[in-house]
């Protein structure tokens, strides 16, 4: 690695004479104002994802700035530079669908401008996947910081977090609990600070597994947006990446099948998003390793659920933070992890384990003898209407309806089910199974956060809560409710998710992890012959419309692109 380039001298433009693009790029980048002295350091890249639609990342300057300053501190150079930014609710037709244009982005831009190591800055749900995805293919020494859960907000005296009860009132605005000038009250408070959102939802989820996975400093994930305890992580994740450049520890170092089943087992343990289970997959295939998601219902099974925050319990991410983060976490599910895994210290996980402060009372993470539920939050299915999977948060689903048999209602399309779900005429009951298809990675396109699909309002009015409800799209991490995600194949693709008709029976029985259409063989194969794949949408013909169609991959792949996988490319 001698002789490997470094710093400036690193990836030069292509002029055929090398000495001319070294001094053609050291003439503009002192444009810059920068000294020779400087330009001798080791180059940090810093990636900056402020966006002005981006309320999750509104504190990334000030986090650059902390960053830089500990480059600085350590004899680096930090130079920062942009990057695509995602936020949920500012991403048509959903920022899954630009997940993987972003991890493009920051790849090529990693591998295409000199930087010895990167630090990764994001927050919002496919912000931090889509730097680890990018990071990994481009395998340069890279540390993450996230941007850090808001605070909570309050209303007529009652605590409120974005976004598990954005979803319950709304549930209660459509139930007619809540009038229309309330509900609008309440969007002063629902997201009352900077930060990303502060349940356990796919942000706090991607934190959260990002740090067990060794990709971040101990304690980053569950720091606040808005303290300054934030701003010191920042620093330290600056000075610590000059390390990471010097050391030359890189992703693909950290990031294996054991640092992996880590993060797998976090997710379970903290009752995590769905949307988790997808982004690993993601983060893994870049370095050609395959999730295998019977393993990972596996661990559910040994893994309890032991963080009391909502959409499954009760609490904040601003308590688990006040809780010690992740170490209390870890130290419960000691036994279940790999503690030989390298981590961005230089360390092992067990070691920065050992380092972390010492265990105090709190009530946020429970001990492993009284957890929240004996079993993982998530759970894998198989059957004759999933064969590829699809997956469960039954953690935060009614336990009456784990085992059910119901009669299937379908909804077409998401357009479909806008169309009828409310119709007082709609013929569904409350024991009635709800079946939404062509929300999937290619059919909405881009496998929409759907999948929450509302309780029809006839039934919400009548106090109905809860309903079984399956569909190939995703749902956000901060939603509740018996929800199938994820069916695989999807229906789009020909999965049998495309042959249910309204009337047949479903049953779904969690603990034995099946989910089956009560159909004959005989009558889903004639029914399989008279398919036609659903026309592709306006658009499809060029542009990235067309290249994601083309080759997005299932849920059980991450999503990602095909020839996204396996980072051949010489690096
Ligand atoms: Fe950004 Fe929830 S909208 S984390």
């Amino acid at each position: 690695m001698a002789d490997t380039p470094k710093g400036m001298r690193k990836g030069l433009t292509r002029y055929g004479d090398e000495g001319f693009s070294l001094y053609l790029r050291k003439a503009f980048i002192k444009a810059m104002g920068y000294t020779d002295e400087a330009l001798e350091r080791p180059i940090i890249g810093v990636v900056n994802t402020f966006s002005g639609y981006n309320a999750c990342h509104r504190t990334v300057p000030d986090l650059v700035a902390a960053i830089e300053r500990g480059v600085m501190l350590a004899g680096g150079l930090p130079v920062q530079f942009p990057t695509i930014s995602l936020h949920e609710s500012f991403a048509h037709p959903t920022s899954m669908f630009l997940r993987n244009l972003m991890s493009m982005d920051v790849e090529e831009m990693i591998r295409a401008q000199p930087m010895d190591a990167v630090v990764l800055v994001g927050g919002c749900d496919k912000t931090v996947p889509a730097l680890l995805m990018g990071a990994a293919s481009a395998d340069v020494p890279a540390i993450t910081v996230v941007t850090g859960p808001m605070s909570t907000g309050s209303h007529r005296g009652e605590r409120l977090g974005a976004c598990t009860d954005c979803r319950r009132l709304w549930g209660k605005h459509r139930a007619g609990e809540i009038d229309a000038e309330e509900i609008d009250a309440i969007t002063d408070q629902l997201v009352p600070s900077a930060g990303t959102c502060c349940v356990m939802g796919t942000a706090s989820t991607m934190a959260l597994v990002t740090e067990a996975m060794g990709m971040m400093l101990p304690g980053g994930a569950a720091i606040p947006a808005t303290l300054a305890d934030r701003m010191r992580h920042a620093e330290r994740s600056g000075t610590r990446a000059v390390e990471l450049a010097r050391e030359g520890l890189r992703p693909s170092q950290v990031i294996n099948p054991a640092s992996l089943g880590n993060a797998l087992t976090v997710l379970q343990a903290v009752g995590g998003s769905t949307n988790g289970l997808v982004h690993l997959a993601a983060v893994a295939g870049r370095l050609g390793i395959p999730l295998d998601l019977e393993a990972f219902d596996a661990i559910g099974r040994e893994t309890p659920v032991l963080v009391d925050l909502k959409p499954s319990g009760e609490h904040y991410m601003e308590d688990l933070y006040k809780a010690g983060g992740l170490a209390p976490i870890l130290r419960e599910i000691r036994d279940l992890l790999d503690l030989s895994c390298i981590t961005v210290t230089g360390r092992t996980l067990g070691e920065d384990l050992d380092r972390a402060p010492p265990p105090f009372e709190q009530h946020v993470v429970r001990p492993r003898n009284r957890p929240l539920r004996p079993h993982g939050g998530m759970a894998i299915l198989r059957g004759n209407l999933v064969p590829g999977g699809a997956v469960i948060k039954h953690a935060a689903a009614t336990e009456a309806l784990l085992v059910h048999t119901g009669r299937a209602v379908v909804f077409d399309s998401m357009e479909d089910l806008t169309n009828r779900v409310d119709d007082p005429d709609l013929d569904v009951t409350a024991e009635d199974v709800l079946v939404l298809r062509n929300a999937g990675p290619r059919g909405a396109p881009g496998m929409p956060e759907s999948g929450y699909i509302p309780i029809p309002r006839k039934l919400a009015a009548a106090g109905v809560k809860d309903m079984v409800r399956i569909s190939d799209a995703r749902m956000s991490g901060t939603a509740f409710g018996t929800i199938v995600l994820h069916a695989c194949p999807e229906s789009a693709a020909g999965g049998p998710l495309a042959l249910v008709r309204t009337g047949d029976r479903i049953r779904l029985d969690v603990p034995q992890r099946t989910l089956e259409l009560l159909v004959s063989e005989d009558e889903l194969a004639a029914r399989r012959a008279a398919w036609q794949p659903p026309p592709r949408p306006p658009g499809a013909h060029r542009g990235y419309l067309k290249l994601f169609l083309d080759h997005v991959e299932q849920a059980d792949r991450g999503c990602d692109f095909d020839f996204l996988r396996d980072g051949d490319r010489p690096r």
